[in-house]
């Protein structure tokens, strides 16, 4: 669009995004489209955002524990991520009568900030495009042979930085595999919990409210990262100091407008933006649909225990948590991806594509061709992996099978063993083997209703009924391992691991012998038959074609601006916020302030208590320097940043690079974005950094975590 353009669509399609955002964007921060930024209202530049010189955001953004990410917000490294980032950590540290999740915990000083092992940040401490080594003689060759040249060819780009001993390498695709870029990641260990608000704010709203927008969740909670004396990575000790960030994000609680410039910098998980229109219709018609169903049942059978049995909602709360958040986003992809017309866009662009370039036709015939082989297979997949994610006692089968050649052929060193005793009594830990047989027995019904008789393993008709699984199960329990209902060398539970792992011989004899082993052993032998095999191999000449028609797509379409697809390495979405007129008569203000928590409470409710402080700072209108120009405490807002799964926690930066909101969350009709960003729809929600800092301060009373925080007035 040329800049007359951009200006009328401006003005013609107020409620649409800025321009070149049309199919949002999550760029690699050393190729940043500075002037686009700078059109749209950043006032710093892209070197102030990236650089490896010196100190730039970059530095006060990391990836938490894997997943999430997280940006330091003080000179002390002080951590702000989401409640449900840490929440896994929160709920760990919790017990019935220290029970954070509902009362939120607050550490007095550093003393009382609680450490997390196993936690941890990684920093990007450099990327460099590195396509031409990792590519380099790989002409010509195919399959295999291809795959081992450019193997070696990453490892031959590793070698050539010198790490310390905090540092490692990493090299990934993108483009599926048309260009590959290094990352230099330093990894901290100890990370210590400093704050969270109890679950009443931190996860307002619940199931009910998640993905959805009008929204009033405080999803914040606070760790601070902790360094040796030389302030360098070093495991988990009380002598630790903390972390001296290169750079901290100063913290702005100026009011907002609607269209201020925004970007959002951190860690995307995935998105595939790129595929044929074939493949997004199976994903909305078969694979969501299959992946939505088995939840569905799990989450139920979960419910109703968790509902009425205090145990089971902190044993079970963090698990139910992550399987009802992607249950419910399917559900929203694929209303989405029908409304947006995603397949109907898709076929249109394939054509407009043919047309320019009829070197395109073959690529996507033969995906065509290649979907429609691979989609009973694909199905199936969906299925048997919801079924062994979601059954735990399937799950722990899985866990055991994996090992058991190992431990068999005395392979599992002492290591190995020691990390396989500590999964496992990770997962036993919050494990109801009495709760998960029913769920495992409907979800086996399911299966066997579901699946093909051809891809079943023989006799597994008689899996059909539920009632009848549950005297299935419980029989074949009492017997088992697996389950800890039946015992070996005398331990009870298995939290007596230990016990379990006494004689490793009578542990594989047992094993061996388990009948729900037996069973778990014939559904994924039968599966990897079956299905895995032919699957893998169809997908692998997908991937060939997906790499060849990426290409193809740059080469042919010179107008668009592509960003590669997100992997889980460091981005920048950038947009405005943002409202949104989802439906016919239907428009979403920008922001929610503290009056709407008030709308929505509903006293002892489980989703929309709130805690007895906040109606009072509520009631007495105790709001300090964090109310707005309205007189309330905004809450959530939403902007037009391209985000995705990853990216909660991540910062959300106004124009000079101060924080202003922090990310967790998109509105239900643009939850398609990951597969097809649509600007009228797509929104990212955050936490405004005025209800978080208000928490803090007014609610928890924890005033010398403000005093360490630099804040723009
Ligand atoms: N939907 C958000 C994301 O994908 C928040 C999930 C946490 N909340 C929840 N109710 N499960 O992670
Ligand atoms: N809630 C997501 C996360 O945890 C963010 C999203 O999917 O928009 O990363």
């Amino acid at each position: 669009m040329n800049r007359k353009n951009i200006l009328l669509a401006a003005i013609l399609f107020p409620a649409v995004m800025a321009y070149a955002q049309e199919y949002g964007g999550m760029w690699i921060p050393t190729e940043l489209n500075e002037k686009e930024m700078k059109n749209l209202g950043m006032k710093i530049s892209a070197k102030e955002i990236f650089d490896t010189t010196k100190p730039s955001i970059k530095d006060a953004v990391v990836q938490f524990n894997g997943g999430c990410t997280a940006e330091i917000i003080s000179p002390q490294g002080l951590l702000l991520t989401n409640h449900h980032c840490g929440y896994a950590q929160i709920q760990k540290l919790s017990t019935l009568e220290n029970d954070y999740l509902s009362d939120g915990f607050w550490a007095k000083n550093m003393t009382g900030e609680l450490p997390n092992p196993g936690v941890t940040v990684d920093f990007i401490a450099d990327i460099k495009e590195v396509t031409a080594q990792v590519l380099a003689g790989t002409q010509g060759l195919e399959g295999k042979a291809y795959q081992d040249v450019i193997n070696k060819n990453m490892e031959a780009v590793k070698a050539t930085f010198k790490l310390e001993e905090w540092q490692k390498m990493t090299v990934k695709p993108v483009y599926y595999g048309n260009k590959y870029y290094a990352y230099l990641i330093e990894t901290y260990k100890d990370i210590r919990l400093v704050g969270a608000p109890p679950q009443s704010i931190g996860k307002f709203g619940s199931d009910t409210d998640n993905w959805v927008w009008p929204r009033h969740t405080g999803d914040f909670s606070m760790f601070r990262i902790y360094a040796d004396k030389n302030n360098k990575p070093a495991e988990y000790s009380k002598d630790n100091i903390p972390y001296k960030p290169k750079h901290f994000l100063p913290i702005s609680i100026k009011d907002k407008q609607e269209n201020d410039f925004t970007f959002v910098f951190g860690f995307p998980g995935r998105t595939t933006e790129y595929l044929p229109a074939i493949a997004v219709e199976k994903i909305m018609t078969e694979i969501d649909p299959a992946m939505i169903s088995v939840r569905e049942v799990a989450l139920k059978t979960l419910d109703e225990k968790m509902r009425s049995d205090a145990e089971t909602r902190i044993k079970y709360a963090s698990k139910y948590a992550s399987v009802a958040n992607y249950w419910k986003k399917w559900i929203g992809e694929v209303e989405g991806l029908k409304k947006s017309d995603a397949v109907g866009k898709k076929k249109k662009y394939e054509a407009t594509l043919m047309a320019k370039n009829p070197a395109l036709k073959s690529t996507i015939e033969e995906l065509n061709i290649l979907y429609a082989q691979q989609a009973p297979y694909a199905l199936n997949k969906a299925y048997y992996s919801e079924t062994v994610r979601n059954a735990e006692t399937l799950t722990l089968a899985n866990f055991y099978y994996n090992y058991l050649p190992a431990m068999e052929s005395g392979k599992l060193d002492a290591k190995a063993t020691e990390t396989f005793k500590n999964r496992l009594a990770g997962i036993y830990k919050d494990y109801d083997p009495v709760l998960d047989a029913k769920v495992t027995a409907k979800l086996l019904a399911l299966y066997a209703n579901k699946t093909p008789v051809k891809f079943l393993p023989a006799d597994f008709e008689q899996y059909k009924n539920e009632s009848q699984n549950l005297v299935t199960i419980e029989k074949l329990s009492k017997n088992s391992v697996i389950t800890g209902r039946g015992m070996i060398n005398g331990a009870t539970t298995y939290t007596d691991i230990n016990k379990v792992f006494a004689d490793p011989n009578a542990l594989v004899q047992n094993l061996k012998n388990d009948p729900l082993m037996k069973l778990f052993a014939a559904m994924r032998e039968n599966y990897m038959k079956t299905t895995d095999g032919p699957n893998n191999e169809i997908q692998e000449k997908i991937d060939v074609l997906q790499k060849k028609y990426m290409a193809q797509q740059m080469e042919t379409d010179k107008e668009r601006k592509f960003f590669p697809d997100a992997n889980s390495t460091l981005r920048v979405s950038y947009g405005q916020i943002k409202g949104s007129s989802p439906r016919d008569a239907v428009h979403y203000n920008y922001q929610t302030h503290v009056a709407g928590i008030m709308e929505k409470y509903v006293p002892g409710d489980y989703e929309f208590d709130v805690p007895k402080k906040l109606i009072q700072l509520y009631n007495t209108k105790d709001y300090g320097i964090y109310k707005d120009k309205t007189g309330d405490v905004p809450v959530n807002f939403t902007a037009t940043n391209h985000t995705t799964g990853g990216n909660s926690g991540s910062p959300a930066l106004d124009a000079y690079g101060n924080l202003i909101g922090l990310n967790f969350d998109r509105q239900w009709e643009g939850t398609m974005s990951d597969i097809n960003f649509d600007p009228r729809f797509s929104r990212n929600i955050m936490v405004d950094t005025k209800y978080i800092l208000f928490i803090i301060d007014k609610f928890a009373d924890a005033k010398w975590l403000i005093n360490e925080m630099k804040i723009v007035k």
